[in-house]
C-alpha cells in the first residue's frame, strides 16, 4: 500500500496575485520559482528544499477555518509585524497562544483572505511582552462544542519528532 510521505505543496487560491504574493515574499521571506506554463495565474515559491507553496487567481471563496500553518523562524518579530499590518484573525481559532507543547500559534489572514497559522518551535524563546498583549490569551482555544470527538492526548505536538527542551 502506498503511504503519503510528505506535503509536496499548498495552493492557496487568491483574488489578487501580485498582492498576495508580495505578502508570502515580502514578510514571509520565500523564494519565488518559476512555475509550469499554466494559461491561468500562478506563482510558484520555495518553502524549503521539498516544499513549494502555490498561489492562483480564481474566484473562490476562501475557508473561514481551514489554514495551513508555517512553521517561522522568529515568531517575535513576525507577531508584531502582523499586528502592525493588522493580518492578525482572532475570529476562526481566538487569540494568539502558547500550545502545552510550548510553540506559539499566531492566525493570520494572507491579503486575499486565506487563513495561515504562524508557529515557532517549543523551544523558541518568546518576547514577554508578547503574554502581556491584548492579542495573546493563556490556555487552548475552547469552542464550547464539548465534543470530544478524536484522539487527544497531554503530549501531543506540532513538532512530534522534537519536544521542548527542559
Ligand atoms: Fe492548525
Amino acid at each position: 500500500m502506498a503511504k503519503a510521505v510528505k506535503i509536496n505543496h499548498i495552493t492557496l487560491i487568491v483574488d489578487n496575485l501580485e498582492k498576495t504574493g508580495e505578502f508570502y515574499e515580502k514578510e514571509l521571506g520565500l523564494e519565488l520559482l518559476p512555475a509550469f506554463k499554466f494559461d491561468y495565474p500562478v506563482l510558484f515559491f520555495k518553502i524549503n528544499e521539498d516544499q513549494q507553496l502555490h498561489l492562483s487567481e480564481w474566484d473562490d471563496t476562501p475557508s473561514f477555518r481551514g489554514h495551513v500553518c508555517f512553521q517561522v523562524d522568529d515568531i517575535n518579530s513576525i507577531f508584531y509585524r502582523m499586528k502592525q499590518l493588522g493580518a492578525i484573525d482572532t475570529k476562526p481559532w481566538g487569540k494568539v497562544r502558547r500550545l502545552p507543547d510550548g510553540a506559539m500559534q499566531m492566525f493570520v489572514r494572507d491579503p486575499s483572505g486565506n487563513l495561515v497559522e504562524l508557529s515557532s518551535y517549543p523551544d523558541a524563546e518568546i518576547n514577554p511582552a508578547i503574554f502581556e498583549d491584548d492579542l495573546f490569551m493563556e490556555g487552548l482555544y475552547e469552542s464550547k462544542r464539548n465534543d470530544y470527538r478524536g484522539l487527544r492526548s497531554e503530549n501531543a505536538s506540532l513538532y512530534h519528532g522534537r519536544k521542548k527542551e527542559e
